[in-house]
């Protein structure tokens, strides 16, 4: 992979068995994306969106054709080394935030650091650091039960970015906001990766989201159909 680059799909293919049938998720997927990005996928409803988030990372595997990601082949991954991967480079952010609910704010943003057992003390400072960047120091001793949904969805932001991740995948990460809590989150997540370049893409439906992008990829049929400049693509990181 060229340097900078921190992804690189090579005719990635996705192809799911459905009874005799066959879907093809994904068709000859190429793309690379470099660290630091601000990109999203957009395209209608079963396009491959997921599909190709998944692979990215790790959580599901090429039929055909490569994804490279931070120098790993995921089709050549045992469930370790992905597990791996997942547990110190990247960040997942889901549409329905997926919290612990038994568990505090403090607790569910600290997770990800048990899983790579980093000390109490350095822990501690991850995640306080992770809470102000939510802005959400104030709740540490809730649990998600007692927030709103975008506070959940901050405190999936802190839980995906504590760790300082060198890519955070989002998929649909404001499809259960309102419209002024889905501009809180997508601004708090352009402070992050200006500040701590982190790379973000995303999957969307949401125009609220695509206006903050700077690199727009829409799929049809689990082809790129356009590789585009975001709206936010004069704005320097
Ligand atoms: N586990 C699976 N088994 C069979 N087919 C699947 C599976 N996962 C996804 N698909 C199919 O693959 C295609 C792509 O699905 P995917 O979830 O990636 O779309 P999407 O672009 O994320 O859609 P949406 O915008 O609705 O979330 C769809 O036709 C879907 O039905
Ligand atoms: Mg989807």
């Amino acid at each position: 992979m060229e340097n900078g680059m921190l992804i690189k799909t090579t005719d990635l293919t996705k192809v799911y068995p459905m009874g005799g049938q066959s879907i093809t998720a994904l068709d000859k997927v190429n793309l690379s994306f470099a660290k630091g990005e601000f990109a999203g996928l957009v395209g209608p409803s079963g396009s491959g969106k997921t599909t190709l988030l998944n692979i990215l990372g790790s959580l599901d595997v090429p039929t055909r054709g490569s994804a490279e990601v931070l120098g790993e082949k995921i089709e050549t991954l045992t469930h370790r080394k992905a597990a791996e991967l997942r547990n110190h480079h990247i960040g997942f952010i889901f549409q329905t935030f997926n919290l612990l609910p038994v568990y505090t704010v403090y607790e569910n943003v600290e997770f990800p650091l048990l899983l790579l057992g980093m000390a109490p003390a350095a822990r501690r400072r991850a995640v306080l650091a992770a809470l102000e960047w939510v802005h959400l120091s104030d709740r540490a001793r809730s649990r998600p039960a007692q927030l709103s949904g975008g506070q959940c969805q901050r405190v999936a932001i802190a839980r995906a970015v504590v760790k300082k991740p060198d890519l955070v995948l989002a998929d649909e990460p404001t499809a259960n906001l309102d419209a002024e809590n889905s501009h809180h989150i997508l601004h708090t997540m352009a402070d992050i990766n200006r500040d701590l370049g982190t790379t973000f893409l995303f999957s969307t439906h949401d125009d609220k989201v695509i206006s903050h992008l700077r690199r727009k990829i829409t799929l049809i049929d689990g082809r790129v159909a356009k590789d585009e400049p975001g709206p936010a693509a004069e704005k320097r990181p």
